[in-house]
């Protein structure tokens, strides 16, 4: 894929959605990297999902400093594709990565201190050969740093130029509130909350969206699909190579015969509505206008393609509604 020239339609079939009070507009639909872009994966499968994406109207791709295997291997690969035709379309693209998990040995390569984040973002930017990040997240909240610490070293971030927009994932809604009015009080507003939300996941339900749409802050939801079980993927056992089938993030154990029993109910739903699966699980979550966009892996191009059909057709009338929460009752 090298000499990559952009699809001329890669606009027609997407919508974008304002970011909570910014600017910025995202992709309804992003590409997420955490897994399928590492060291153990193929180029040519992977630099062919990211062209894909962006020739899709996709031009939102969200990495993480630990995202391979191994940790580190997404950015460096993601970089591959950049230089090889993407990065051509630099001005056409959100990138963000963040930092929050344990990246390197010793007490600086964990959580939220000033020092982790400051260094880590120069390790992501070198690995990715970029100048700057589009957005930069605290990936979880750090109990034991000073919640002013890890916000002003966000604020910092921007203020040298690295990030445009600064984000946080995994606080929950009271970490959120006080994150969001720091952040603010440094004049460097808070773009966006990266939460786990899906059919089988729906805690942002529990305050976090409210207190979101209170400041005005964007969401994007990521685990769409439950890291594919709210698709057809495990309904006749688990195939090898699936995400289940390696067994790491994604358990055998949690693929039960009760999470089957709903995806099987949820499946004729979804038939009902000329949808597959997984189309359906992210239509359900587009259906709230509060939702900027949702963060879906994919270990082809097929998947993808078939995820971006969500768009096709998002409303869901209240009958439905009641029948999918009494499936995820
Ligand atoms: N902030 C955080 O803490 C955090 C945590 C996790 C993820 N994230 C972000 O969210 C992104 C997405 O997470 P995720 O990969 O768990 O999302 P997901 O969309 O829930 O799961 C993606 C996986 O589902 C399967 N799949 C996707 N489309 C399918 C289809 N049409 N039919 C059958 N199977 C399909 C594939 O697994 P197979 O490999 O089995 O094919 C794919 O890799 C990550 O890349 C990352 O950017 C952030």
């Amino acid at each position: 894929m090298e000499g990559y020239t952009a699809s001329e339609s890669r606009y027609e079939s997407m919508s974008y959605r304002r970011c909570g009070g910014s600017g910025l507009l995202l992709p309804a639909i992003s590409l997420g990297l955490w897994h399928n872009f590492g060291s153990v994966d193929d180029y040519d499968n992977y630099s062919k999902i990211a062209f894909a994406a962006f020739d899709n109207g996709i031009t939102h791709f969200d990495l993480a400093n630990n995202y391979g295997p191994e940790a580190g291997s997404a950015e460096t690969n993601f970089g591959r594709i950049l230089h090889n035709g993407l990065g051509a379309y630099r001005d056409e693209l959100v990138i963000s990565t963040k930092a929050g998990y344990t990246m390197w040995a010793g007490p600086y390569g964990d959580w939220g201190s000033r020092k982790y984040l400051m260094a880590s973002l120069d390790q992501s930017l070198r690995r990715m050969g970029l100048d700057y990040v589009d957005i930069f997240y605290s990936h979880r909240p750090d109990p034991a740093t000073p919640m002013e610490e890890t916000m002003g070293a966000l604020s910092d971030i921007v203020r040298q130029g690295k990030a445009l927009y600064v984000g946080i994932s995994n606080y929950n809604p009271d970490q959120t509130r006080r994150a969001v009015e720091i952040l603010k009080r440094n004049g460097t507003p808070c773009l966006i909350h990266q939460a786990k939300y899906s059919m089988f996941q729906r805690t942002p339900e529990e305050g976090l969206l409210d207190a979101l749409e209170e400041e005005n802050v964007g969401l994007i939801a990521f685990s769409p699909l439950a890291q594919g079980m709210l698709t057809d993927r495990y309904l006749n056992g688990i195939p090898e190579g699936s995400r289940a089938s390696r067994g790491i993030f994604l358990k055998k154990e949690q693929i039960t015969e009760e999470k089957l029993r709903q995806v099987r109910a949820l499946n004729e739903i979804a038939r009902e509505r000329g949808q597959s699966l997984a189309q359906m699980a992210l239509a359900w979550l587009l259906k709230d206008s509060r939702v900027t966009s949702v963060l879906v892996g994919a270990s082809s191009v097929e998947q993808l393609l078939g995820n971006l059909k969500a768009l096709g057709n998002t409303g869901f009338p209240s009958s439905q509604i009641a029948r999918i929460n009494d499936i995820l009752a």
